[in-house]
């Protein structure tokens, strides 16, 4: 069945099975192969986009479920304004180790900043809590989390 789903702005025909993962259709259908499988359970967070500005596991997410819905991915978090400030200070505190789980990462602490343009420890803590490091960056992580927060005033 086709289904036409915006992602990044722009409008695409995809014919799947309603039930097929929106992770599967970004990677394998549309070739955006930078939101990555981990668990496919919705436990790891490695699969998290935007979806009307809110992380979601597109890992557990049915193509049928998005509808006109807006869906972001990492290769488009740098064009937004809290998405360009988590990137530099990413690359500023020099977050990233084996990198799989970081496109994760950044989305959820883009949607955090958005949201939140100051949030506390417990705030940052609550909001990356599913996304899983198995390389520990999870101090780094807070760092740069907390110089995006201090180098705007507001998080955008
Ligand atoms: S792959 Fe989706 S949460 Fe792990
Ligand atoms: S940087 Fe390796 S899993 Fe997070």
């Amino acid at each position: 069945m086709a289904f036409t789903i915006t992602v990044n702005g722009k409008t695409h025909s995809v014919d799947v099975d309603g039930d097929t993962p929106l992770l599967w259709v970004l990677r394998d259908v549309l070739g955006m192969t930078g939101t990555k499988f981990g668990c496919g359970t919705a436990l790891c967070g490695a699969c998290t986009v935007h979806v009307n500005g809110v992380p979601t596991r597109s890992c557990v997410t049915p193509v049928d479920s998005v509808g006109s819905s807006k869906i972001t991915t990492i290769e488009a978090i740098g064009s937004t304004p809290a998405g360009a400030k988590i990137q530099k200070t990413w690359l500023d505190r020099e977050v990233v180790q084996c990198g799989y789980c970081q496109s994760g990462q950044i989305m959820s602490a883009s949607a955090l900043l958005a949201s939140n343009p100051r949030p506390t420890d417990s705030e940052i803590d609550d909001a990356m809590s599913g996304n899983m490091c198995r390389c520990g960056t999870y101090v780094r992580i807070r760092e740069a989390i907390k110089q995006a927060a201090q180098s705007t005033g507001q998080g955008g």
